[in-house]
């Protein structure tokens, strides 16, 4: 079979990018640690007020460096809707909704995470700067959605 010369170049330039592609994907997967939020707890979302550890959201405290925060979300706003930790604290953030889809989003780290109604997102994050984080809600869920945030305060 006869190729064209400009064929070839176009054949080893697109399988080129292909690998370049799969190289930028393992870089941000291993090496920089974007994972996607695990989708593999389910819950009645009818029953979330109902459902521990949902009937009681708020922060849980694992050792003095780890907690899990259990958070519901919902339009349009998150329960609780303020959280406070020590600086250095890996947060375990676990999330579900009891209405619509929204998401769980920390703008400038890692956290960004879908909220399907019937499954709880897990995402953990270590929060090494003290200051007062913004978590918004970047999926359309109604017209409250621009209003839909909590905080989160990381202290000294
Ligand atoms: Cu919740 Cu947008």
């Amino acid at each position: 079979m006869h190729l064209h010369r400009y064929e070839k170049y176009w054949l080893t330039f697109s399988i080129g990018m292909l690998f370049v592609f799969l190289l930028v994907l393992g870089i941000s997967a291993f090496a920089q640690g974007n994972q996607p939020p695990s989708h593999s707890t389910t819950i009645d979302p009818t029953q979330v007020d109902v459902t521990a550890p949902f009937d009681n959201p708020g922060l849980e405290k694992i050792d003095d460096q780890t907690y899990i925060a259990n958070i519901v979300a919902m339009a349009f706003g998150y329960m609780p809707n303020k959280l406070e930790v020590p600086v250095g604290s890996k947060v375990i953030f676990r999330v579900t909704s009891r209405d619509v889809i929204h998401s769980f989003t920390i703008p400038k780290t890692n956290v960004n995470m879908m909220i399907v109604p019937g499954h709880v997102g897990q995402v953990e994050h270590t929060f090494t700067e003290p200051g007062e984080y913004l978590v918004l809600c970047n999926e359309y869920c109604g017209t409250g959605h621009h209003y839909m945030q909590m905080r989160i305060e990381v202290t000294e």
